[in-house]
């Protein structure tokens, strides 16, 4: 049945196509998906005529040096471009901003990206603005998404963000173009341009953060722990400001992408379009019988029916509990509900940690999707 907010939606790319995709994918040997899921980025082009030379030599560098370090000078290292521009003082508004959403979402509507994982990069550069805004520790007003201290290792190397680094590797040649951008805007944008151009609802986003230092990073555990149940959850995102419902509706995000054994130890999709947001992660943890999946890896549960989809034991939790499964029954039914309260904590979520003062606009900001901008 199709919602009055899923009417609205931009057209599905890649509904169809990601649906017959992922029969094939599970169909593929671990090995293989493993052998081809994390190509290094191409090299990216530079579209600015003036810095063109510079600019290749510093994007080449900067591309090769990004993917073979995860380390701090990676993302700190100065180019002659960036000098260059940063001399020139430049405030951009709200059009620029525009220009780095369109350019994101070029990317991840290009083959290279059609051709990783299920068909997009949008999953896992949501799991980037997610996890670098999901540190926030309200009591202290640490963490969040202002300072972006995944650049930094240990950070970068905490077990949860396991495989962050092709993200942040994507990111870095869209920040190649706009280095005005701080990275704390970029992931956020990137995580509000993956919403948006797989059918989401909008978020709302404002420009603001800044680029903090690596004494800024945030201890290990802040983020959840997957193998964990309902009291973890609680801890962790009660920590971060949030209730029983907002839990609920943040992890409907789990509709898209999937988990890799060699990044979290997890395997498989939650549903069975995992580039398009749907609410289908409520009604398929009601629908399906779900069992413990018998394998050598981590606990984690699968549908009886087909075997191909998984939960994770923090997923299952929310059927476990009553509080938590009122919200699980109320987004199941009614997408619309989910897209509108999925679309306000994600928009909280993406601020977590950034003071009032430094962004640009009191206003929301809302960008256009790529569909919107052609019509
Ligand atoms: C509720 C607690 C959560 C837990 C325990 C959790 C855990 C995980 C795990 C283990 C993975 C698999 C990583 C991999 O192997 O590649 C994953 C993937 C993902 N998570 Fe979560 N997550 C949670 C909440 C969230 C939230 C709040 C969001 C966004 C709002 C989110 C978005 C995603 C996305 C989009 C992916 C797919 C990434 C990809 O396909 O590469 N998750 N999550």
């Amino acid at each position: 049945m199709q919602s009055a907010a899923a009417s609205l939606r931009a057209p599905v790319r890649r509904a169809a196509f990601a649906s017959a995709r992922i029969q094939r994918v599970s169909l593929r040997s671990s090995y293989r998906r493993f052998s081809t899921e994390t190509p290094p980025p191409a090299p990216a082009k530079s579209n600015t005529a003036l810095y063109a030379g510079i600019g290749a030599l510093a994007l080449g560098g900067g591309v090769a040096f990004y993917l073979f370090s995860n380390d701090t000078l990676s993302t700190t290292a100065k180019s002659g471009v960036q000098s260059a521009k940063a001399a020139v003082k430049f405030t951009p508004t709200k059009e620029d901003y525009q220009k780095v959403y369109n350019k994101i979402a070029e990317v991840l509507n290009s083959d290279e990206s059609g051709a990783y994982d299920d068909g997009s990069y949008g999953p896992v550069l949501l799991r980037l603005g997610w996890h670098s805004s999901g540190t926030y520790d309200k009591a202290t007003g640490t963490g969040g998404s202002n300072y972006a201290t995944m650049r930094f290792s240990p950070e970068a190397l905490h077990g949860a963000n396991n495989g962050l680094h092709i993200a942040r590797g994507i990111m870095e040649k869209i920040k190649q173009e706009f280095d005005w951008i701080s990275y704390g805007d970029l992931w956020t944008l990137g995580g509000v341009t993956a919403i948006q151009e797989m059918a989401g609802p909008k978020i709302a986003w404002r420009a603001g953060r800044i680029d903090g230092e690596a004494k800024d990073a945030t201890p290990d555990g802040r983020l959840p722990d997957a193998s964990q149940g309902k009291d973890h959850l609680r801890d962790i995102f009660y920590r971060m400001g949030f209730n029983d419902q907002e839990i609920v509706a943040l992890s409907g995000a789990h509709a898209l992408g999937r988990c890799h054994p060699d990044r979290s130890g997890f395997d498989g999709p939650w549903t069975f379009s995992p580039t398009t947001v749907t609410n289908d992660y409520f009604k398929l943890l009601l629908s399906e019988k779900w069992v413990w999946r018998k394998w050598a890896g981590p606990k984690q549960l699968q549908d009886k029916k087909t075997g191909t989809l998984m939960m994770l034991p923090t997923d299952y939790a929310l059927v476990g509990d009553k509080s938590f499964k009122k919200w699980v029954q109320t987004y199941a039914a009614d997408e619309a509900l989910f897209f509108k309260d999925f679309s306000s904590v994600v928009g909280r979520l993406f601020e977590l940690g950034v003071p009032e003062s430094q962004f640009a606009s009191t206003e929301p900001w809302y960008f256009k999707t790529l569909d919107e901008q052609k019509a």
